[in-house]
């Protein structure tokens, strides 16, 4: 067979072992794969690189990409040219399968591809954010919550030498996954995340109490995506899948502004932003990262296609693409709470 790969939309440790591993087993079935590259741009523009052994066998500590990505989208309003462009592509290179590498947004173009134009293709996902549904974990979620938390440790030493509060902003559009599991991690004193509306007096009260207790230091972690009540940011500009451009917004540092104005604290904030992105995957990520690669080879040649693979306890099984994009996997509530006794005291 020849098989096409793409990795599309943010970057993460993982990818490349993912890359890596469906490769790998591809070849074991005599197949030629290539990458086409910058995401779905790549299949618009017909650019692709040959993935052979030698290309990678070398990535699997690299972060990132060797595919490169994008956020572009065939399937957005208007752009009907380069959906005829990608399924011109897929006939001129004569791709029997495509495996999609990415999140909600390249996983949706997939899926309608799929099922509106009839191509084989097969789904693995992957987001540090951790919001795609019917998988338990995505590989770049512990890869950036690791980055994260070494972040914040090394905050928490400046914080105390200073007896100050630092405000940490990470990256995290729609769902809290990293902001809560570093903030957890790191022993924060408060974690606001989009899942649960922003309360600063609560907030500013708890660390009041601490200083009482005689605290003089404190970390509280915000997720990009958090808004403040009243907030209006529906004029935000926006990118080709309509998600806002959240870095313009600088929800961390308003945070802190607010939190000196109400506790007396002198307050720091400190945006992560792509720096989670970026360094070598984690071991969970390069396994996890593997076996996805893996499964998605062994699919395409078992013909499930419409599948987007699925990590569900230990077991990878293949999931319908239709049913996993759409709608994010957030925090729950029960899960929030649960952590609230180890930081809320
Ligand atoms: O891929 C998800 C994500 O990392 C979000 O957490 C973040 O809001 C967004 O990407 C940033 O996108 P870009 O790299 O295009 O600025």
């Amino acid at each position: 067979m020849k098989v096409g790969i793409l990795t599309g939309g943010g970057d993460c440790p993982g990818l490349n072992p993912a890359i890596r591993g469906a490769v790998m087993r591809l070849l074991d079935f005599g197949d030629e794969v290539i990458g086409f590259t910058r995401g779905w741009k790549g299949l618009v523009e017909g650019t692709t690189i040959p993935l052979t052994l030698d290309v990678v066998e070398p990535i699997i500590s690299e972060g990132g990409t060797i595919l490169h990505s994008s956020r572009t989208n065939p399937f957005k309003p208007g752009n009907e040219a380069q959906l005829e462009a990608v399924l011109a592509n897929l006939k001129k290179f004569n791709i029997d399968a495509l495996i999609a590498i990415g999140g909600d947004d390249t996983l949706g173009v997939a899926s309608k591809l799929y099922h509106l134009h009839g191509i084989n293709a097969i789904g693995v996902p992957k987001t540090m954010d951790n919001d795609l549904s019917l998988t338990d974990y995505t590989f770049g979620f512990d890869s950036a919550a690791n980055v994260a938390l070494h972040a914040i440790d090394g905050l928490r030493d400046t914080a105390k030498s200073h007896e100050r509060v630092i405000v940490v902003e990470v990256m995290g559009r729609h769902a809290g996954w990293v902001a809560l599991y570093s903030a957890i991690a790191s022993g924060a004193d408060w974690v606001f995340i989009p899942e649960v509306e922003a309360d600063l007096d609560a907030a500013s009260a708890h660390l009041i109490k601490n200083k009482e207790r005689g605290k003089d230091w404190g970390l509280v972690i915000v997720s990009e995506g958090v808004e403040l009540p009243g907030d209006d940011t529906g004029d935000a500009e926006v990118d080709a899948f309509g998600h806002k451009f959240l870095k313009d917004l600088a929800i961390g540092p308003t945070v802190a502004k607010e939190i000196q104005k109400r506790t007396g604290f002198e307050v720091r904030d400190v945006v992560l932003g792509h720096i989670v992105r970026g360094g070598h995957p984690t071991l969970f990520d390069r396994i996890l990262g593997t076996r996805v690669g893996i499964e998605a080879a062994e699919r395409v040649h078992r013909g499930e296609f419409g599948k987007m693979v699925a990590l569900q306890g230990n077991e990878v099984l293949g999931v319908p693409i239709a049913d996993a994009v759409g709608k994010q996997k957030v925090v729950s509530d029960e899960l929030y709470k649960s952590f609230l006794t180890t930081f809320n005291k």
